[in-house]
Parts: structure tokens; C-alpha cells; sequence
């Protein structure tokens, strides 16, 4: 969606939508209303979070997806960036994840098994002989209860879901919360809180597939990222990490500074053949700010349309996957159809396959404690560059 000249200020932009003659709030705003039916008839509701610069988020109940997200670019006009559908049933019928929360445990778990307390359990096994994110029916295919959040300086949607003992091979009833907020800041606030009644690993993430220049612009090859990491987890030809924190200085995997994602993604290593370009954990190592309690994850420049992304989190790790088996046949939004390497994802997140990797951070939530975690995604255009300024003179987020 194309709207122009919106002004950074509120009553401007107001003003300048009653112009383009489009009906985009631009207040801090959370609204419900209703998007689709169940098969079996459970309602699926749609909440939009809208905040004063005219930004748009829409999430639903059904697999926590994040439908689209509107945010202007460096001239203000809106585009929506991140990749979906427009209808549950093309969810429903096959979706890479779309926007969703994966989970029990996002991304894989070797063989589809592991030993917790001397105790062997087996998994759902969805991905060649592995599991991946969660199962055949995984958090981003059930549907959440949910409720609108307001307060005054955010507006959200919570979303709960009981997961229970057993699904998809997994001990204990695990139940999850996930709250998506909105603030004036252009800050997406993930809030993730599980507590369980058995052992069990929990790794949730947030799977949106994003292109900044707009979710049917192409490919994503332009962008330019960086990692707040010095170490990767190599992976085997099954994208199993073989358990080595690998440096990334002198290779592909580099992104320590803002490197094009496509600059070196064809690059003939083994690593980018077993991933089929990227698709691996980087190993976190920013500082932790006191304040806020996150740390760095990444950062995205897309040059032509001067948005960037920002991603923050508490948590160790994040798997960047530049879209590689996205292949034209999904027909997104719009009958957008995605063909490859149209989106990337910045999945935050504990390290794949940890409940067979005693070395790696635990993931193993126990009866009495509480799973707790936060990532946030902050999305700004860039001032409008002067003829001088270059990509380079971006300021520098503290390590
Ligand atoms: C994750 C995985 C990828 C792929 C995508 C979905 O990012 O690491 O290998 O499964 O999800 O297609």
C-alpha cells in the first residue's frame, strides 16, 4: 500500500491520510475484529495494534501469525514487509511459517529424539528424519486464545495456548503466553512466558519473513546485514549443528559488518551447500545493555528504501535463513506469488538441536521455574540521506 508524504508528526499524518483518501489510523490503537472460521468452527479474530506514525501491525489467533506490518519508508510512503497470505485457508493448506510463533521447540531437534533424566523420548519427525519447529502441528498451527492489551505508552495482543503432555512426542503440559506490542517508538516487543508440569526443552521463536523494501518487491539479495556475532554453530548436511562454535572471520558467514545478504551467498563452501545458502545459528556475543536487558542481534539497511530493522533479544542465538526454499509456490498477498529468496528471517532464539548438545546453552524447562524472554524488532526509515552521507556513517550500536 502506497500513501504519500506522511509527516513524522501526528497531526500531519492525520491530515495527510485524509488526503491519499486512505483510512489508515494513526493513533495508538489496538482493535479485534473478525478474520475467518475453523474448520471446526472456532473463530479466528484479527487484532491490529496501530501506533502514531500510521505503522500497522495485524496478528491473528490462529498460529500467533503476523499477517502484515505497514511502515514507511524513507519518503513515508507505507509498504507492508513482511511476507503472508491473505486468507486462513492458504494457511491452513501449506505455509513455511509464515509470521508465525514456532514452538515447542523452533527450529531442529537431531533424529527426533533426546534423553532428559535418563529418560528417552521421541519426537514427531517432520523434516526428513529430524524434527523441526515443534512437529506436524506445532504452535503456528493451533489456535491461541487471545485478548487486546491497552496501556498508555503500548498496545498489544496476548495470546495463550496449553500445550499438552505428549503433543508431538513432548513431556509435560506446557503452558505458553506471547504477547505482540505496538509502541510510538516503531518497536515490535515479543514477550514469550512458559511454565511447565514435567521437564521438557522450550524454544520459541518468531518466524516472519521479512523484505524491507515490501513483502512483493523481489528478492531480498540487496539488503544489507549485519549479526552481532564473531561465532557460528556449523551444521551438517541435515542442518544439524555438529556442536563447534566456528569464527566467522574470513568467510561467508561474516556479517560483522553490513555485508549485502547476496554479496557472498552462492559463495562454494560447504557450509552455504548444506544450508542452500543461509540457514544457520549465530552465536551472539554483544553486550548486554543494564537498562533494557537485551543485547544486539542484528541490524538490516535496505538501501533503496532506506528502512531499517533492528533486532534485539535476551536470547543467545539467531538462526538468519535467507529464504531458500521459498520456491514461487506459495501465492502470497495480493496473488503476490514468492519465489526464491524473496524474504529473510532473524529467528532469535537458544541454539538448534541444544537438548542433544550438553555444551550449548540448557533449554530445559522445569516444574517451578519460568521461561521468560523478549525480542524486539524496532523498525525506522533513515533520515533522508544527504548527498555525503553513506551507508557507512550509520551510527554504531554498542557491542
Ligand atoms: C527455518 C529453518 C529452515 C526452514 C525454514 C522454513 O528457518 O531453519 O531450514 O525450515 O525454517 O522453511
Amino acid at each position: 500500500m502506497k500513501k504519500s508524504n506522511i509527516n513524522r508528526t501526528r497531526n500531519m499524518a492525520v491530515v495527510a491520510c485524509a488526503l491519499a483518501g486512505v483510512a489508515h489510523a494513526a493513533d495508538l490503537a489496538v482493535t479485534r475484529a473478525p478474520f475467518a472460521t475453523m474448520p471446526d468452527g472456532a473463530k479466528i479474530d484479527v487484532y491490529t495494534l496501530t501506533n502514531e506514525n500510521g505503522i500497522r501491525l495485524r496478528a491473528i489467533n490462529y498460529g500467533t501469525i503476523v499477517l502484515s506490518i505497514e511502515t514507511p519508508d524513507v519518503n513515508g510512503d507505507f509498504a507492508d514487509i513482511v511476507l503472508g497470505y491473505d486468507t486462513l485457508a492458504s494457511y491452513l493448506e501449506a505455509t513455511p511459517y509464515f509470521g508465525a510463533i514456532v514452538g515447542r521447540y523452533g527450529n531442529r531437534i537431531a533424529k527426533g529424539t533426546f534423553t532428559l533424566d535418563g529418560k528417552k523420548y521421541t519426537l514427531a519427525k517432520n523434516n526428513d528424519e529430524n524434527a523441526l519447529h515443534g512437529g506436524n502441528v506445532g504452535f503456528d498451527k493451533v489456535v491461541w486464545k487471545a485478548k487486546a492489551l491497552k496501556e498508555k505508552q503500548r498496545v498489544g495482543v496476548e495470546l495463550n495456548y496449553l500445550s499438552e503432555d505428549g503433543e508431538e512426542g513432548y513431556p509435560g503440559n506446557l503452558d505458553v503466553t506471547v504477547r505482540y506490542w505496538l509502541d510510538n517508538q516503531n518497536t515490535w516487543t515479543i514477550e514469550y512466558e512458559a511454565t511447565t508440569d514435567k521437564a521438557t526443552p522450550v524454544n520459541l521463536t518468531q518466524h516472519t519473513y521479512w523484505n524491507l523494501a515490501g513483502h512483493d518487491s523481489g528478492d531480498i539479495l540487496g539488503h544489507q546485514l549485519r549479526l552481532f556475532a564473531d561465532r557460528f554453530t556449523p551444521i551438517d548436511n541435515g542442518l544439524i549443528p555438529t556442536g563447534e562454535l566456528r569464527p566467522v572471520a574470513g568467510t561467508p558467514m561474516d556479517f560483522t559488518n553490513l555485508k549485502a545478504i547476496g554479496k557472498e551467498v552462492n559463495a562454494e563452501t560447504e557450509q552455504l551447500k548444506f544450508g542452500l545458502g543461509y540457514d544457520h545459528n549465530w552465536v551472539l556475543n554483544s553486550k548486554t545493555d543494564q537498562k533494557s536487558g537485551l543485547r544486539m542481534a542484528a541490524r538490516v539497511v535496505e538501501p533503496k528504501s532506506g528502512r531499517v530493522l533492528n533486532v534485539h533479544t535476551e536470547e543467545p542465538g539467531v538462526q538468519f535463513y535467507s529464504g531458500n526454499f521459498l520456491d514461487g509456490t506459495n501465492i502470497g498477498k495480493g496473488g503476490h506469488a514468492y519465489q526464491y529468496r524473496n524474504g529473510f528471517c532473524l529467528e532469535t532464539q537458544h541454539y538448534p538441536d541444544s537438548p542433544n548438545k550438553p555444551d550449548f546453552p540448557s533449554t530445559i524447562l522445569r516444574p517451578g521455574e519460568k521461561y521468560k524472554t523478549r525480542t524486539v524488532y524496532n523498525s525506522r526509515p533513515r533520515r533522508r540521506r544527504s548527498s555525503s552521507e553513506t551507508l557507512l556513517s550509520l551510527p554504531k550500536p554498542r557491542r
